[in-house]
C-alpha cells in the first residue's frame, strides 16, 4: 500500500486497510519528526472559514519541519476577480508539495485534485459533501477513547441533511459492525441516499428527533452545529438553529462511559458546563487534527510507508 502522491478527496476513496493504516501511522506520529517534512511547502487555499482544519494542518506541517504558503479568504485570492478554481490549484501546484482545499462548493476537491496532476490535492471540506480528513481524525478519536470500533453505538445528532463531517464518518464507520442513530428534526434528517448505502452493507440505523430516547443506548454522541451558511432560506435556519441544546440534564439520561464528540465550531449546542464532565472528548478530538494530519502530509509525500 503507498499513499504517495495519492489525493485524499472522499472517504469513500478509503478500503478499510487504508483507514486502519492511518490509524496505525498517526500513533507513530504522536512522536517528536521535527525534521521529517524539512523542504517540503504546503499551499493552503481556503475559500471557506476555518480555525481547526487550516491550523491543524499548519500545525502540523510546521512541527514536521516543512513550511506553508496560502490564504484563508477568498476576498484575498484572484477568484475575487473571477479566477477559476481550476486555474487557482494549477498555480498552486507550481508553488508547493501538497495543496489542502476547502470551498463551499461540493465537487470543488475533486475538480483541483484533477487540474493538479503532479503534486497531491487533501479535501478540507467542500460545501456539504465530505470532509474525509475530519472524519479520520474522528475515527482516532474514537479509537483512542474506546479502543474497539466494533460493536459501538453511535449517534449523530443536529445537521445530519447539510453536515459533511456527519457524512463522511457515518460511510467510514460502516466498515465495522456498528449501529447507528440519527437524531435530527425530520427537515434535517440524514439524507437518504446515505441511509440507502449504510444499510445495504448491513448497518443498523435508527431515525428519531429526540435524543433523549435514544441516549441510554449510545457508546458515542457526535454532535454537530445547525449550520447557518448551508441554509438556502434564511427563515428555515431560525426555525432550528435552537434544536438542541445539551447541558448537564442530559447526564442522567446517557451510559457511564459515554463520550461526547463534536467536529466543532459549536454555537450552543453543547453547553459548557459540560466541558469539564468525563464525557468530553470534543477538544481532545480538535487536538488528534494535528497527529494525524502530521500522518497525512507525511503519507502524501512519500516520507512515511
Ligand atoms: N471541524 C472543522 O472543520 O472546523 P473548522 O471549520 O474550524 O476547520
Amino acid at each position: 500500500m503507498t499513499f504517495k502522491g495519492r489525493d485524499i478527496v472522499s472517504i469513500r476513496d478509503f478500503t478499510k486497510e487504508d483507514l486502519l493504516h492511518v490509524l496505525k501511522v498517526s500513533k507513530e506520529m504522536e512522536g517528536d519528526k521535527p525534521q521529517l517534512l524539512a523542504g517540503k511547502i504546503l499551499a493552503t487555499l481556503f475559500f471557506e472559514p476555518s480555525t481547526r482544519t487550516r491550523l491543524s494542518f499548519e500545525s502540523a506541517m510546521c512541527r514536521l519541519g516543512g513550511k506553508i504558503i496560502g490564504f484563508s479568504d477568498e476576498k484575498v485570492s484572484s477568484v475575487k476577480k473571477g479566477e477559476t478554481i481550476w486555474d487557482t490549484a494549477k498555480m498552486a501546484e507550481r508553488y508547493s508539495d501538497v495543496i489542502v482545499i476547502r470551498t463551499p462548493i461540493e465537487g470543488s476537491a475533486r475538480l483541483a485534485a484533477e487540474a493538479t496532476t503532479s503534486i497531491p490535492v487533501i479535501n478540507g471540506g467542500d460545501g456539504a459533501n465530505q470532509h474525509p480528513t475530519q472524519t479520520l481524525l474522528d475515527l482516532y478519536t474514537i479509537q483512542k477513547a474506546k479502543k474497539n470500533i466494533d460493536g459501538l453505538k453511535i449517534g449523530f445528532l443536529g445537521d445530519l441533511k447539510y453536515g459533511r463531517t456527519v457524512h463522511s464518518l457515518a460511510i467510514a464507520l460502516s466498515y465495522w459492525k456498528v449501529d447507528l442513530y440519527f437524531i435530527a428534526p425530520d427537515a434535517l434528517q440524514m439524507p437518504d441516499h446515505y441511509l440507502k448505502d449504510l444499510k445495504e452493507v448491513g448497518i443498523k440505523c435508527y431515525q428519531t428527533d429526540d435524543v433523549f430516547a435514544v441516549s441510554k443506548n449510545l457508546d458515542i454522541l457526535y454532535v454537530t452545529r445547525i449550520q447557518q451558511e448551508r441554509f438556502p432560506d434564511p427563515m428555515e435556519y431560525e426555525k432550528y438553529k435552537n434544536a438542541y441544546r445539551l447541558d448537564r440534564s442530559l447526564l442522567s439520561h446517557i451510559k457511564g462511559d459515554l463520550k461526547i464528540m463534536h467536529p466543532l465550531p459549536r454555537v450552543g449546542e453543547i453547553s459548557p458546563e459540560l466541558d469539564e464532565t468525563k464525557h468530553a472528548i470534543y477538544f481532545e478530538q480538535a487536538g488528534n487534527g494535528v497527529t494525524v494530519r502530521k500522518a497525512l502530509l507525511a503519507l502524501v509525500l512519500g516520507k512515511v510507508e
